[in-house]
């Protein structure tokens, strides 16, 4: 696996140390007065579930399948355990690439609100990957990287704008993350992993704002080519994420064949079944949101990025419902 992510984005000083964007200011003090520490403001003590039920079962899609009914408890267990284990992982690795992200977010933003507001994003990444990692180390269910995960951060930290930079992480891994972390604090049965998702979204819901304000901003100062050279980043990025056009997704297949579960039976009946429940949910007897409808996509129509050149695309890939 490469380690090293080359970019061509500039390093930039800034001068002038006047702000002129208030609402970046107050995010900067929103940031610094809600900073939290891991070692203090987390119970490491309390204790966890000591089953597999980190998530609650009447919120977790497959729990509903005909297919996961007909297993046996210790198999069901098992799953449901790797599946917490492989998911929060990837929060693990998708922390560290914020981290890293955030950085160079810091060198290559014009403004210098822009950058101070980054810094204390730095420090909430690092915060993240301390919590995930040790909340992990409890859960004893770490699991490596997906390919398609790393693929789309090593894109948003080898881009060479800092716009490319914030519509990948801020606009899209952020707001995804955050309805995944909305969704978690629905789904949590364990009360020390429901605290740490309470605290990580808070901080995220800054990240996605920085990319908001930002962007929003700056956007429509672009040229026209700049501007559609990013919307094309944009849907590059969300197509790696979720699989759309050329790009096959995160393989979420692990915790399932770690379970012993026949990758033929995933595809073609445990898959389907999977995806129909988690619909019901969603539509039906849970508040869970939908991070592609609710979040991704909504947000990048908040800073410009659904012009009506790469609109019909959206809606080809069925992440905009147009009647
Ligand atoms: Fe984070
Ligand atoms: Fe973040």
């Amino acid at each position: 696996m490469n380690l090293q992510i080359e970019t061509k984005c500039p390093t930039t000083w800034k001068f002038d140390y006047e702000s002129d964007t208030p609402e970046l200011d107050n995010l900067y003090e929103l940031a610094k007065r809600d900073q939290w520490n891991v070692s203090v403001d987390i119970d490491w003590d309390q204790s966890m579930r000591e089953d597999s039920d980190v998530f609650s079962r009447a919120e977790t899609g497959i729990a509903q399948t005909e297919f996961f009914g007909k297993l046996s408890k210790s198999t069901q267990s098992d799953l449901l355990a790797n599946m917490a284990g492989w998911t929060l992982s990837q929060f693990l690795h998708g922390e560290q690439g914020a981290l890293l992200c955030c950085g160079q977010l810091v060198d290559s933003v014009p403004t210098i609100e822009g950058k101070l507001y980054a810094a204390t994003q730095v420090m909430d990444e690092a915060r993240h990957v301390e919590v995930f990692d040790r909340y992990l180390n409890k859960l004893d269910g770490k699991y490596p990287v997906a390919p398609a995960l790393k693929k789309v951060l090593d894109a948003i930290l080898a881009a060479d704008t800092w716009q490319a930079k914030s519509v990948g992480m801020n606009i899209l891994v952020e707001s995804l993350a955050m309805g995944t972390f909305y969704n978690m604090m629905i789904q949590a049965e364990d009360p020390l992993l429901a605290s740490i998702v309470r605290l990580t979204a808070q901080d995220e819901a800054r990240h996605v704002n920085f990319g908001i304000i930002s962007l929003a901003k700056e956007i429509p100062t672009m040229s026209e080519e700049d501007r559609a050279a990013l919307e094309d980043f944009g849907l590059a990025a969300i197509g790696m994420l979720l699989g759309q056009g050329d790009e096959d997704g995160i393989d979420q297949s692990k915790p399932f064949t770690d379970a012993g579960i026949d990758p033929a039976d995933l595809k073609d009946v445990l898959g389907p079944q999977i995806e129909q429940a988690d619909m019901a949910l969603l539509q039906g007897g849970s508040k869970q949101r939908s991070t592609v409808h609710e979040y991704m996509v909504p947000n990048l129509g908040k800073i410009g990025l659904l012009s009506d050149r790469i609109r019909p695309t959206y809606v080809k890939y069925g992440l905009i419902q147009e009647g």
